[in-house]
């Protein structure tokens, strides 16, 4: 089971107490931000690898896993790339932009998200600059595009606000089966998961399990769990049941391949400048030291090791 963290490449390369608490808490990483289209090429055919580059070395010095964020995102486009472009010029850019990408790092990223928040939440396709120009098969195009420029690698389609059973969910069901039985190389699903501390997900063992069913790998890609600030100790104990419940239905759902924390310190986290009022979203306080989360997940896996060693044909 792979444990990971998304990791901020300013502090990975400034702080060696973030470092070196990465690399040993976590067998997994995503990029953060270094992935994104706008960071690896700011101006069109000039790319800006090292921040990519440098997260990757660091998870083979630390023998961790790679987990590539993101290909497709109509909230990270280049500045360059123009609306008002013919779509064959959109098609071609974003075509190259995802075969560059994939098969620079290739055998190296064990899974991607080759595509980010395709849906609204009223389960429509997300109307972006992609599907107004390209149609509804800009998605499986990018799937096909990433299978041929890596095809060990995993192919993620990932998004929020589909943790319970939303409509958002169904409607990304009933894609994820529509895609797979047109032959497009999905193999998984990607459940961010950012939580608020009181408002944790319905049945999200039951959702994971639905989606396993039609044959695609799951994964919690991005969990956080936002507390409105100010802290108390009941939040962060509340907000420690909801940590391991998340990690818990993961570890009961056989396909459930991989837990991705959304940053592990409260230091160096996206959610006090995108949503008002909420912080303390991490395992870890802004001075590294361990919240109740982190003990959550510890003794969450703890028992669930305890589970396999009594009868080990499970999972
Ligand atoms: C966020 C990063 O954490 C921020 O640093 C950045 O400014 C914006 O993007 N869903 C996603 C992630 O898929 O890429 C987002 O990450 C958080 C929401």
């Amino acid at each position: 089971m792979r444990i990971g963290s998304a990791v901020d490449g300013r502090s990975l390369s400034l702080d060696p107490a973030y470092s070196s608490l990465l690399g040993a808490e976590f067998n997994a990483v995503t990029t953060e931000n270094a992935m994104k289209w706008r960071n690896l090429e700011p101006l069109p055919g000039v790319y800006a690898w090292p921040g990519a580059d440098q997260l990757i070395e660091f998870a083979e010095r630390h023998g961790q896993a790679v987990y590539g964020h993101t290909l497709v995102w109509h909230s990270d486009v280049p500045t360059w790339v123009s609306p008002d472009w013919p779509a064959e010029r959109l098609r071609t850019e974003l075509r190259d932009h995802v075969t560059e990408v994939v098969s620079r790092y290739r055998g190296r990223v064990w899974a991607w998200d080759v595509v980010n928040e395709v849906l609204d939440e009223d389960g429509s396709l997300r109307e972006t600059l992609f599907l107004r120009k390209l149609g509804r098969r800009y998605i499986a195009d990018a799937f096909r595009w990433a299978h041929a420029a890596d095809p060990g690698a995993r192919l993620f389609i990932n998004d929020y606000g589909i943790e319970g059973r939303t409509r958002k969910a169904d409607a990304l069901l009933k894609l994820v089966k529509e895609l797979r039985r047109e032959g497009v190389p999905v193999d998984g699903v990607g459940f961010q998961s950012h939580i608020a501390w009181d408002q944790p997900p319905r049945d999200l063992t039951g959702n994971l399990r639905r989606f396993a069913d039609v044959g695609v790998s799951v994964a919690i890609t991005e969990l956080d769990v936002r507390v409105e600030l100010p802290t108390t100790p009941e939040k962060l104990e509340r907000q420690a049941a909801v940590y391991r419940q998340v990690l818990r239905s993961c570890l009961t759902v056989p396909a459930c391949v991989s837990f991705t924390v959304w940053g592990f310190t409260d230091a160096r986290s996206w959610i006090p400048g995108y949503h008002r009022g909420y912080g303390a979203a991490c395992l870890f306080d802004g001075n590294l030291a361990p919240k109740p989360a982190h003990q959550a997940l510890i003794d969450e896996l703890g028992r669930h090791a305890g589970t396999d060693r009594a009868s080990p044909t499970t999972n």
